[in-house]
């Protein structure tokens, strides 16, 4: 066993060896089939709660487990935050999708003692133009800058182009949440803002893995945490979305894990 404290890192984040690559691989593919099968199940009537036991079932079906429940008392198996939700919103039987909704569902599996974090967006039947724009505009916050991610670059870039495209398209990026490295513990090093200054260390290198996870807002960027500790909503009330990958940094740029 290798112990956490001394695997090689570089400013303090993890290069991973080519056994963890290949466990954070499989828990990134599972994360990414669960987001792949649950897309079937997203109508109106559906509770977010019937969602995250279907996610459940299927991670546990493949003989693994969500790393979500019981992490710092989170009680559920995945994260569906719903409109003007922008992360962390609790599955809920009270909380029924309707026509024109729009959710995020965030799943991390947890296979062989190694995580794969992604998270997508999900109209619930026909959505409106203005939300329609917004999943098309998230997404691009995260595809387009992909290609910032290559050895020599500087991690906070990325968050710098992407917070410039967003307000390019006049949306807002959300400020007190980061992307953060993963892959042998849930959250790593290192954690950087999607509102980021230009040319500041550390430099993205080769085995470094790490998730890029933008949340944009229609309105302005502000936030506000529910009395449940963990539901991040607009400060506003306007629609918020997100895209997340896991991400593997290689020698000529990147892989994306959770495809
Ligand atoms: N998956 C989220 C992220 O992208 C973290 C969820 S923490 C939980 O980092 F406890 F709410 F599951
Ligand atoms: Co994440
Ligand atoms: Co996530």
């Amino acid at each position: 066993m290798v112990l956490y404290h001394s695997m090689n890192r570089k400013n303090g984040i993890i290069i991973k060896t080519p056994d963890q690559i290949s466990g954070i691989r499989k828990a990134s593919h599972l994360t990414a089939m669960t987001l792949d099968m649950i897309g079937q199940y997203v109508k109106p009537w559906v509770s977010t709660e019937e969602l995250d036991h279907i996610c459940n079932e299927f991670i546990l079906r493949n003989g693994w487990k969500s790393a979500c429940i019981g992490y710092h008392g989170y009680p559920k198996y995945t994260c569906i935050s719903s409109n003007d939700t922008i992360c962390h919103g609790i599955p809920s039987k009270n909380e029924i999708l309707k026509e024109g909704d729009i959710i995020n569902i965030d799943v991390t599996s947890l296979v062989g003692g190694y995580f794969g974090d992604a998270s997508r967006m999900y109209p619930v039947g026909n959505i409106s133009k203005e939300a329609r724009d917004l999943i098309q505009v998230s997404k691009e916050c995260l595809d387009i800058w992909l290609a910032e991610v290559r050895p020599g670059n500087y991690f906070w870039n990325i968050g710098y182009y992407i917070n410039d495209y967003a307000e390019l398209k006049w949306y807002s990026i959300v400020r007190e949440y980061t992307w953060h490295g993963t892959g042998v513990e849930f959250h790593e090093e290192p954690y950087v803002y999607h509102k980021a200054p230009k040319n500041s260390w550390p430099k993205i290198q080769p085995g470094m893995i790490f998730t890029i996870e933008p949340m944009v807002n229609i309105g302005e960027y502000k936030t506000k945490l529910l009395s449940d500790g963990w539901t991040v909503k607009t400060k506003d009330g306007s629609l918020s979305a997100q895209w997340e990958h896991t991400i593997l940094v290689t020698e000529s740029g990147y892989e994306i894990l959770t495809q």
